[in-house]
């Protein structure tokens, strides 16, 4: 574009009109034009908005020298005739600016237009992102604004599908990429994008009505023109995709002039729509103008009643308000049209003239700042900053609004009251009580199962294990029934633990003459090409498998076991097999005590019983002997003192309680055969070259050949009967050594055969049994998290019970089970017990003793070493007690004088030992000697037989 310089005669005219405004005080028009459907009555209210702007502008600014004057024209509902007005407006009238084109496709051609003559194009309805322009303003929110709003709903209801339903036009199209995106955001799949044509039939809305009706998503985004959306509406309802269980929401397509526009038969058929709304703060002047309009409307327009104000014609208004404010900016003095050095002007579109103050209109709306009816005005990029939406409800009469969702805080009760916190909300709670197609108040989960609501579900034929999957054939009929097992109601459970109804019908897998139809892999294809919509059975959870099913969570226990005979251990031949009840520790300790107790019933006894007294050898070997005897409880000898009884009692009882324990452990290991599984190992097998076994038809055989067994040492079985005879025969007579299943097949078959064979704990990994959905399915999720929820609560353990049932004596594992040796942790108390009493009896006769000679150790006078007094303590208890002595005899002859013996013992004298003296031999002290040679004489005597050796001095 090149600018022709300005001439002089254009100049003077300039001057001339300046002139002219300042001397007779007149107002410079500038021409505007507006093109609106006035076919309609939107356009009529919008027009209406629009001149009451200009006439509220020019009343509070009556100074401005610009007066905006509206050149208006009815496009009708056409993009041609909408054109052609934009261009008669340029090119004849020369209108600086052009204010109106209600479509986005209206605006998208003109929008051009305006471009290329450089006049402004401001339209405050063609919502659609799509349209661009430097001369374009949008007076308004874009569609791809609400769409966040929209993702934030369908995850507040944990909605995972949706299926956007659109207007087949620039309007519909606009949308797609954001709403997709922003589905995509919060984790909602779009299965299907439905586009009515806007000029659609009857009959074509009613097909598409059917298919959506014929899938599994229950949430429609409905993005459509009112007047489309109306009949849209209309036929969903005839069909009754109105009722309970669908959810509809409008975007602000339809939901903004929803009040405006709708008739109560509108209403009527939009009950429970959720609709996205352009939120307009409720001021005091948006009240006033509401007003002021509805009066002047119906002056105006007395033919068309019952109208309300919409959010577009507050945004005309606004529209209006700030091109009048821009252009008083610009001044009248520029504006005015050029021609082009165009090279091709066949046509009017190639000769348009230039507009001169364009650039600077634009500038100056782009700057435009005030407050409008719509809130705050003020455009980035050529749109209107606006981003607050309201939900509402369509309810009983109208539209009810629930909540709002703001950018910041998401999904709120009340605008207001978040405003501070910059949480994001996604939450239902947020909202007011939503009232649901079909008057119900519970959120409707999105989709639903089956276009007929029953899920069929196919069962697996199984020739044996029939506690899993039980199908009987009826010959009568040719017609086989689902009769139960453990799969069967773990599947009944699971269902009933979904929070919704899943109402369903067990179809088996088999053909009319009762057998099955095909593998497992057959039955997975079945559900694969949608003839059924879930499997149950014991169908493993397999790699391949879930390229086309979708398996939920394992219901049962994962792993692939190895099931081996148990072989006899000839416990009771053993040599030492008596050594076997107690541990070495224990008898070591037994030993050790019977010493020590042998030990402190000497020391006891030693003084006062004849017994344990005589020639050390004699001592030692009566004492062992004491101890021992009491083994077998029959020790002879007489414990006399009390401390001495006291420790023999107690260590009578330990004795009783150890061979009881003995007894009782030895006959339960001669009794017990010992089981143990002949083979643990899978490289064992595999050295051996042994058979092994596998359920025939099962993907076992896969993972035994990956291990190395070659064909012919595998051998196949159906039932655990013939698992059964396989493992009896063994590997010798054509059997087989160990079998490899699922863990949950083996444990069925260990239930009844626990004493013969054994569970060798999982040696593959596996994932177990699951139920199987197809491909896609909502289900598999929601029925995910019941089994868990089932698994968690004690149901799942019933029906393990039930079905894994046990026989008696697989249930009492105490008949099979090994025997326990009895170790030192057993009878650790009583060894404590008997010790601490041991003791405590030493401690106590020990004090006693040294009390009652406690002389030696303290005599004055005595400069014996340390060492010569403790050997004179010895000395003193090896002597006899003389006192127990006469007591003892003369209570055999008479008890009373016995006493009065005791009472007359000298023995209450201390005996100091002198130190020898130097000249003395040394060792000639042979106390042991002398006291067992002179053995029942008193310590007086004694010293009199050795005088070279000490003196002893007797102290009363
Ligand atoms: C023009 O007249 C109006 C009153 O009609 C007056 O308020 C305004 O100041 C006048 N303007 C000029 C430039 O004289
Ligand atoms: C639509 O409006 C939003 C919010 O006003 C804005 O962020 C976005 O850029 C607009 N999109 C287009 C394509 O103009
Ligand atoms: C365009 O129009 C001008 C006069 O209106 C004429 O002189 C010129 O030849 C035309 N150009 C073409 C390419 O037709
Ligand atoms: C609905 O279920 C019934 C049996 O309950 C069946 O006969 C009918 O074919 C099903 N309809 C469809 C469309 O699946």
């Amino acid at each position: 574009m090149t600018k022709c310089p300005p001439n002089p005669v254009f100049l003077l005219f300039l001057f001339f009109r300046i002139f002219l405004v300042m001397a007779l005080n007149t107002t410079i028009p500038i021409n505007v034009g507006v093109v609106l459907d006035l076919d309609t009555r939107f356009g009529i209210i919008r027009l209406s908005c629009i001149n009451m702007a200009l006439s509220d502008f020019y009343a509070s600014h009556s100074n401005y020298n610009t007066r905006l004057v509206l050149h208006t024209r009815d496009s009708a509902r056409d993009v041609v005739v909408a054109a052609d007005a934009a261009l008669d407006l340029i090119k004849n009238v020369e209108v600086q600016a052009i204010i109106g084109l209600e479509s986005s496709m209206q605006a998208n051609f003109v929008i051009d237009l305006g471009d290329q003559a450089q006049v402004p194009i401001i339209s405050f309805s063609a919502t659609s992102p799509s349209l661009r322009g430097s001369y374009f303003f949008r007076i308004a929110q874009n569609d791809s604004s609400q769409v966040r709003a929209i993702g934030a709903l369908i995850q507040a209801f944990g909605w995972r599908e949706a299926v956007p339903v659109s207007i087949d036009n620039e309007f519909g199209e606009g949308l797609t990429p954001y709403l997709t995106t922003a589905l995509q955001e919060v984790g909602a799949g779009i299965p299907y994008w439905s586009l009515i044509p806007s000029m659609a039939t009857d009959d074509q809305i009613i097909e598409e009505l059917h298919r959506l009706m014929s899938m599994q998503t229950r949430v429609f985004i409905v993005h459509m023109s009112p007047s489309l959306g109306s009949r849209f509406f209309a036929k969903a309802r005839d069909i009754g995709m109105m009722e309970e269980g669908n959810v509809w929401i409008t975007t602000n397509g339809m939901t903004n002039s929803f009040s405006s526009s709708s008739s109560s038969v509108d209403i009527d058929n939009m009950q429970g729509v959720l609709g996205i709304k352009t939120n307009v703060p409720n001021t005091k002047e948006l009240e006033n103008f509401r007003a002021r309009w509805q009066t002047k409307f119906q002056q105006d327009n007395p033919t068309i009643l019952n109208v309300k104000l919409d959010v577009f014609g507050l945004w005309a208004y606004d529209a209006a308000w700030a091109l009048a404010l821009a252009v008083e900016k610009v001044g009248g003095t520029n504006f005015s049209f050029q021609k082009m050095n165009s090279s091709h002007n066949s046509t009017d579109l190639g000769s348009l003239e230039v507009s001169q103050g364009g650039p600077e209109l634009v500038r100056e709306l782009s700057g435009t700042r005030f407050k409008g009816l719509s809130g705050d005005f003020s455009l980035i990029n050529g749109q209107l900053q606006s981003s607050t939406f309201q939900v509402v409800n369509v309810n009983d009469n109208g539209e009810r609004g629930i909540g709002y969702w703001t950018p910041q805080n998401g999904l709120v009760r009340n605008i207001n009251s978040n405003r501070n916190t910059n949480r994001y909300s996604t939450s239902n709670a947020s909202l007011g009580p939503v009232i649901w197609p079909g008057d119900t108040i519970l959120a409707p989960r999105g989709w639903q199962i089956r276009t007929n609501g029953t899920l069929k579900v196919l069962v697996p034929l199984k020739q044996g294990f029939e506690e899993l999957v039980s199908v009987v054939y009826d010959p009568s009929t040719n017609t086989a029934k689902v009769n139960g097992g453990y799969c069967i109601e773990v599947f009944d459970a699971v269902i009933k633990a979904l929070p919704y109804p899943v109402p369903y019908e067990f179809y088996p897998f088999a053909n009319p003459n009762g057998r099955s139809a095909g593998s497992y892999n057959d039955l997975i294809n079945q559900v694969f090409l949608g003839n059924y919509d879930a499997a149950v059975g014991d169908i493993t959870i397999r790699a391949n498998r879930s390229l086309y099913v979708d398996f939920t969570l394992p219901f049962t226990e994962s792993g692939i076991s190895m099931v081996v005979p148990l072989k006899g251990n000839d416990g009771g031949k053993n040599t030492w097999v008596f050594l076997k009840p107690l541990t070495w520790d224990l008898w070591v300790t037994i030993g050790c005590f019977f010493i020590f107790i042998g030990f402190v019933v000497w020391f006891l006894e030693h003084r006062i019983n004849e017994d344990f007294r005589g020639p050390p050898h004699h001592q030692i070997g009566t004492s062992f002997w004491f101890a021992f005897s009491t083994m077998v409880f029959a020790h002879r000898e007489q414990v006399v003192s009390n401390l001495g009884r006291f420790v023999v009692i107690i260590w009578c009882f330990v004795v009783l309680v150890l061979t009881q324990s003995y007894t009782a452990s030895l006959s339960s290991i001669l009794t017990i055969q010992q089981l143990q599984p002949i083979v643990t190992d899978v490289n064992l097998l595999l050295k051996n070259g042994d058979n092994v076994g596998y359920q025939e038809g099962y993907f076992i055989y896969g993972i035994l050949s990956k291990l190395g067994f070659k064909d012919d040492k595998l051998r196949t079985y159906n039932s655990a009967e013939e698992l059964d005879k396989l493992l009896q025969n063994g590997n010798e007579n054509g059997g087989i050594s160990a079998a490899f299943d699922e863990t949950p097949y083996m444990k069925l078959f260990l239930a009844t055969n626990c004493l013969k064979y054994t569970l060798v704990e999982p040696t593959f990994k596996a994932d177990g049994f699951a139920l199987v959905f197809q491909k896609g399915s909502l289900l598999t999720r929601d029925v995910s998290t019941a089994i868990t929820q089932v698994q968690e609560g004690d149901k799942m353990k019933a029906i393990e019970d039930k079905w894994f049932k046990k026989t008696e004596s697989c249930s009492n594992p105490n008949t099979a089970s090994s025997y326990d040796t009895l170790s030192l942790e057993s009878f650790w108390g009583l060894f404590i017990v008997a010790g601490v009493a041991s003791s405590l009896a030493l401690l106590i006769f020990a004090a006693m003793f040294l009390y009652e000679h406690s002389h030696i150790l303290t005599c004055v006078d005595s400069k014996a070493s340390f060492w010569t007094r403790i050997r004179q303590v010895l000395r003193a208890y090896d002597q006899q007690d003389k006192t127990w002595h006469a007591y003892k005899k003369s209570r055999k002859e008479d008890g009373v004088h016995g006493i009065a013996a005791v009472q007359s013992s000298p023995n209450t004298n201390c005996l100091c030992l002198r130190r020898p003296s130097r000249s003395s031999k040394p060792n000639q002290i042979e106390p042991e000697i002398v006291l067992e040679e002179q053995e029942g004489t008193t310590s007086t005597q004694h010293s009199d037989l050795n005088p070279n050796a000490t003196e002893l001095t007797s102290i009363t």
